[in-house]
């Protein structure tokens, strides 16, 4: 299966496939979901966060992935943590995590709140590791302080959303948030089996490369945090899977496969001579 096919003829064997920012508020990506399906009944889909900004269109995604693929494991993007006006839902920062998860326990998806799953298809076994990490500020430039690094952005009109709609209470800070998740996720991957590779997916790059590519780069303090600039070495990485930048690709970082599987929005995707879709994760490309 390529990254182009919806439903690709069918495979011999299972795959591990990944997608994320799917972003069914539109209707365009609510029908191109519609059309995702697995290619061997053991498929397993990683869904890499940014699904929707409401808990009912979140709830009827997964759902309908749940019900199509062996395993699905989500985690949370920016946008599903929002308190968009739109969503009659008006939780807020952890409490919506928590929403989220409840609803993903509900449809049988897996989060990052679940012992991690051991994918034991071709090219595995490997221990499957969705994580919640959020973002700390710290993507900025050299010497740059996070007030300046912020200030800059506000004064250039390239502010994200998040600091108006993607609440952290009770922390009292975004990147507060993200300092307890790193610290609480750390402990976690610090006692996996360090026999078994891993397969780490975030909604942002583990690494700060990737984000080198945006079109405005004061962005990028909203994308990931130095925090984990090693752990693709630290936890042995076979692939390591995100989105949120909504610019699909793989690239390499010393030597580990990382791949963006984001759709994106329709007027991202849409100009482009492939129908955005699922990604094969393992077996990779060397396989
Ligand atoms: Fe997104
Ligand atoms: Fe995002």
């Amino acid at each position: 299966m390529s990254r182009d096919t919806e439903a690709g003829p069918p495979s011999p064997t299972p795959s591990l496939l990944a997608i994320s920012d799917l972003h069914v508020g539109y209707a365009e990506n609510k029908a191109l979901v519609d059309g995702l399906r697995p290619a061997h009944e053991e498929d397993w889909l990683l869904v890499a966060g940014d699904v929707a900004e409401t808990l009912a269109d979140v709830r009827w995604a997964l759902g309908l992935l749940a019900g199509r693929f062996r395993t699905v494991v989500w985690v949370p993007g920016n946008h599903e943590l929002w308190t968009a006006r739109h969503d009659p839902v008006r939780l807020r920062g952890q409490q919506r995590y928590d929403a989220l998860v409840a609803t993903c326990r509900e449809l049988g998806v897996l989060t990052p709140e679940d012992p991690y799953p051991t994918w034991s298809g071709p090219a595995g076994p490997v221990l499957v590791a969705p994580l919640f990490l959020l973002y700390d500020y710290t993507f900025r430039e050299p010497g740059q302080s996070r007030e300046e690094a912020l200030a800059y952005a506000y004064s250039t009109g390239v502010v994200c959303t998040d600091e108006m709609l993607l609440h952290p209470d009770p922390y009292p800070s975004r990147q507060e948030w993200c300092r307890l998740r790193v610290e609480q996720t750390r402990a976690r991957l610090d006692a996996c089996d360090p026999v078994l590779p891993t397969v780490l997916v975030n909604h942002y790059p583990l690494v700060r490369e990737p984000t080198r590519v945006l079109r405005y780069p004061q962005f990028a303090q909203w994308c990931g945090t130095e925090a984990t600039a090693d752990w693709h070495l630290r936890y042995r990485a076979a692939v390591a899977v995100y989105g949120h930048l909504h610019i699909p690709r793989t690239t390499y970082h010393d030597g580990v496969r990382f791949e963006e599987v984001s759709v994106g929005y329709p007027r991202e995707w849409q100009p482009r001579p492939n129908r955005p879709g699922l990604r094969r994760i393992l077996p990779g490309p060397a396989a």
